[in-house]
């Protein structure tokens, strides 16, 4: 496994294995990697030739005030546990790599209305932030195939919106989520949780779950499901910022039978967030 953190040597490397005709997978990461992203990565091998691995803790991501500078940073393990795989390539680049005239006049690509959705309402700048980064890794590696975990469900559609309206030649592959036993969703925040939060937290996907039983035995009342999640959470010590049923497509009103259920809650210092996909048939 080789670990570059220079785009020069990128490029070549990727170069070089065009000329041989072989195909890449990129899974792009902000590291301190759990069995969710190494199921990405598996994707990848199973997909293409070639996996590349990037891990870059992306600042334009983060809003003022949250966890960029807290957000853990484990490059050893994360590259044992790469190495473990058959990952060929892991790109780690500095920040002057990726952002070489600093980050305030670097250009931006933002998806409208999407990302003013759901998260986007409480994280104002954060999709841009992800479009930004995604559209610049798309760029520098130029895979056949890219994999993203369906746990970020918005972030994925905002992806897929990019890659369609730059006509970006990359095929876009969501991966379900990859839960702990007890359901809660793997997440490399999930460490900020302290013993009886982890207690707490898979609270969270059974409130959903428990949405998402009820939508397929014909509960269309959706604005009273929402509500009552919200306050179930709260019951329970979390802090909801919003649990809705959308329209799985494109996240407005649902239209039809194809929903998914997206909510984020806090626990503690930690945010987090989990859906389920519904497709009910009544
Ligand atoms: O999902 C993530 O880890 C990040 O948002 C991504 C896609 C790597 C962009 O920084």
């Amino acid at each position: 496994m080789q670990t570059i953190s220079q785009v020069s040597e990128l490029r070549e490397q990727v170069n070089s294995w065009r000329t041989r005709g072989q195909t890449i997978a990129l899974v792009p990461t902000m590291g301190n990697l759990h069995a969710g992203h190494l199921a990405l990565v598996a994707r990848g091998i199973a997909e293409a030739d070639r996996v590349i691995v990037s891990i870059f803790v992306n600042p334009i991501q983060f809003v003022a005030g949250e966890d960029y500078k807290d957000y853990p940073r484990t490059v050893g393990p994360d590259l044992d546990k790469l190495a473990g795989m058959d990952t060929d390539l892991v790109f780690l680049p500095e920040m002057d790599e990726i952002f070489p005239e600093g980050l305030r006049e670097h250009t931006r690509v933002t998806v409208p209305a999407l990302d003013q959705l759901h998260c986007g309402e409480f994280r104002p700048g954060h999709f841009t932030g992800v479009a930004t980064i995604v559209v610049k890794l798309l760029n520098l590696v130029q895979p056949d195939v890219a994999i993203f975990g369906e746990k970020d469900y918005q972030q994925l559609l905002v992806i897929r919106r990019l890659v369609s309206d730059l006509a970006i030649p990359v095929r876009i592959i969501g991966f379900p989520i990859v839960r702990e036993q007890d359901g809660l969703a793997m997440s490399s925040r999930n460490h900020y949780l302290s013993e009886d939060e982890r207690k707490q937290a898979p609270l969270l996907y059974a409130t959903l779950k428990a949405m998402a039983d009820a939508i397929m035995d014909g509960g269309s009342d959706y604005k009273m499901l929402e509500d009552q999640a919200f306050r179930r959470l709260q019951q329970s010590g979390f802090r909801p910022e919003y649990v809705r049923v959308c329209d799985a497509g494109n996240l407005g009103e649902p239209r039809n039978s194809d929903v998914v259920i997206l909510a984020a809650a806090w626990l503690g210092k930690t945010r987090m967030i989990d859906n389920i996909a519904v497709q009910h048939y009544d």
